[in-house]
C-alpha cells in the first residue's frame, strides 16, 4: 500500500499530516529516510519508522466496551452522544463501529471493532452467536413465567423467541442467554410475560464474558485467544 496511507491507518495523522511529516524526514522506511508519501511499502514486511519509533501494521482492531446508560450504539448522531466518543484519542480510527447495538439505557458489552468480516458473522440472523443478559425486572417471575421464557414467547413476530436460558438470581433478577438478537428482544420478551424490565445489562457475548475489572464507559482492547474465539463461535 501507499506509505501516506500505512500512516494514515496507523493513526499517525491525517493525509495531510503524514505528508508533511514524510517532507521533514521524520519517516525511514528499513532505515533509509523516506520521501515520496506514494511509495509502496508492504506492510508486512517493510520496516517503516517515524521519528525512529518503529510501527506495526494492524489491519483490525478490536475493543471489549463496558457500554454506559445513556448512550447510543452508533457511529455517530446528530443529537446525541454516541458509545464512540468512549475512545481515547489514541485509539479513535473512522472505520470502528459497534457490532450490534444495546438499547440506550442498557448497559454491558458492546464490541467496537474495524473488522466488518467478523461483525457480519456475529451478527448475521442465522448465527445463533450467544448474550448473556443480567435482567432486573419489575415484579418477581412464576416458575411458569420462567419456562415460558425458555422455550419461547410471542414477541409479535412470526415465530416465538428461540429457546433461552434463565437463570433465576435474585428475587427480581434473571439471568437471560438467548442465541438470536431481535430488536429490542430482552424488553418485549419480559412484556410477553407481563413484566418490565427495570435495568439490562449485556454480561457475555459470542461466548466472551463481559471483563469484571471495566467500569461502565471504560474499554480494554481484546487479546488475541479472545479473538479467536469470537472467530470459533
Ligand atoms: N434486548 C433489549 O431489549 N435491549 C437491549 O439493549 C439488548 C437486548
Amino acid at each position: 500500500m501507499r506509505l501516506d496511507r500505512f500512516l494514515c491507518e496507523l493513526n499517525q495523522g491525517t493525509r495531510s499530516e503524514v505528508k508533511e511529516l514524510i517532507r521533514r524526514g521524520a519517516v525511514t522506511v528499513n532505515g533509509l529516510p523516506a520521501g515520496d508519501p506514494a511509495a509502496r511499502v508492504n506492510e508486512e514486511t517493510d520496516c517503516v519508522s517515524v521519528r525512529g519509533k518503529k510501527l506495526i501494521y494492524r489491519k483490525f482492531f478490536y475493543y471489549m466496551l463496558n457500554k454506559p446508560a445513556g448512550l447510543i450504539s452508533a457511529t455517530r448522531d446528530r443529537v446525541s452522544a454516541t458509545v464512540m466518543e468512549l475512545l481515547r484519542p489514541e485509539h479513535r480510527r473512522p472505520d470502528l463501529f459497534p457490532a450490534g447495538r444495546l438499547d440506550r439505557d442498557t448497559e454491558g458489552f458492546l464490541l467496537l471493532t474495524n473488522d466488518g468480516g467478523l461483525a457480519h458473522r456475529l451478527l448475521s440472523p442465522g448465527k445463533h452467536v450467544d448474550k448473556m443478559y443480567r435482567v432486573s425486572v419489575e415484579h418477581e417471575l412464576s416458575p411458569e413465567d420462567l419456562r415460558h421464557l425458555e422455550e419461547g414467547v410471542d414477541i409479535g413476530e412470526d415465530r416465538l423467541t428461540l429457546p433461552a436460558k434463565v437463570l433465576q438470581q435474585e428475587e427480581r433478577v434473571i439471568l437471560l442467554t438467548l442465541h438470536e438478537g431481535k430488536f429490542h428482544q430482552v424488553k418485549r420478551m419480559l412484556e410477553a410475560v407481563n413484566n418490565k424490565v427495570t435495568a439490562l445489562k449485556r454480561i457475555s457475548f459470542g461466548g466472551l464474558p463481559l471483563d469484571e475489572t471495566l467500569q461502565p464507559g471504560d474499554y480494554r482492547e481484546l487479546t488475541e485467544d479472545e479473538v479467536k474465539k469470537l472467530y470459533g463461535t
